[in-house]
């Protein structure tokens, strides 16, 4: 059993590359990939491709976020994030070996799910991975109003508020979120107005008007749709 969400899937995709090209036994393999839709799901069609090289593979997609043309069934498998109560019962009884990578938060939730469902721990191989971070130069007197226009709430941010949702969060306001590293974007929100910086590299696919609020820092006054 794989379990990966984001580019978690890379350390994957290397196992599945090695056996697509061995010609000896392939063991039965069961691939669950957690996206947040179409546009940022990593190796899309390289994990297709596999999928048709090895007879023994079987691959569950999972979006969190589809985007309206996405439609379930065709380009993902299930809604939502992967959960320890997608595996399969009878893997379970067979002793299935449990390999995930993602962030900190899915590898525990799912670690617990899986014990809870009855997984010997020993059974259970987690790899985090990590995002360098982006120096930010903020001065510690900074200070920027944040206007969230659908809470129709504007709050004052200071430097040790920390990223716009510790700030949405530390006043009650509800945004998405999910791996908290910069990778899932679930929590792209649109920025009407003003400038942010991030701490880590963006994915190459948000676009120019977005921010990812679990990295981003107010560089000026800014207002957001949220
Ligand atoms: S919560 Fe995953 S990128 Fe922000």
């Amino acid at each position: 059993m794989l379990l990966a969400s984001g580019i978690g899937i890379t350390p994957f995709i290397g196992y599945l590359e090695t056996l697509a090209r061995s010609g000896g036994s392939v063991p039965e393999v069961v691939l669950h990939h957690g996206s947040r839709n179409s546009t940022s799901h990593a190796f899309r069609n390289r994990t297709s491709e596999l999928r048709d090289l090895i007879r023994q593979l079987r691959v569950h997609t999972h979006y969190s976020r589809p985007e309206p043309h996405d439609v379930l069934g065709r380009d993902h498998h299930h809604f939502g994030r992967i959960s320890a109560a997608d595996v399969d019962a009878r893997l379970i009884e067979r002793r299935a070996r449990f390999y995930l990578c993602g962030p900190e938060d899915m590898l525990s939730d799912i670690t617990i799910g899986l014990v809870d469902r009855g997984v010997p721990r020993f059974d259970i191989f987690a790899e985090k991975f990590h995002v360098a971070p982006q120096r930010v130069d903020v001065p510690d007197s900074a200070q920027a109003t944040v206007r969230f226009t659908r809470a129709n709430r504007q709050v004052t941010w200071r430097k040790e508020d920390g990223t716009l949702l510790q700030l949405a969060e530390r006043e009650g306001i509800r945004l998405p979120s999910g791996c908290r590293l910069g990778q899932c974007e679930s929590c792209a929100i649109t920025v009407l107005d003003g400038q942010v910086a991030h701490l880590v590299t963006c994915p190459e696919d948000l676009a120019d008007d977005q921010c990812l609020t679990c990295q981003a820092m107010p560089m000026t006054d800014v207002t957001l749709d949220a």
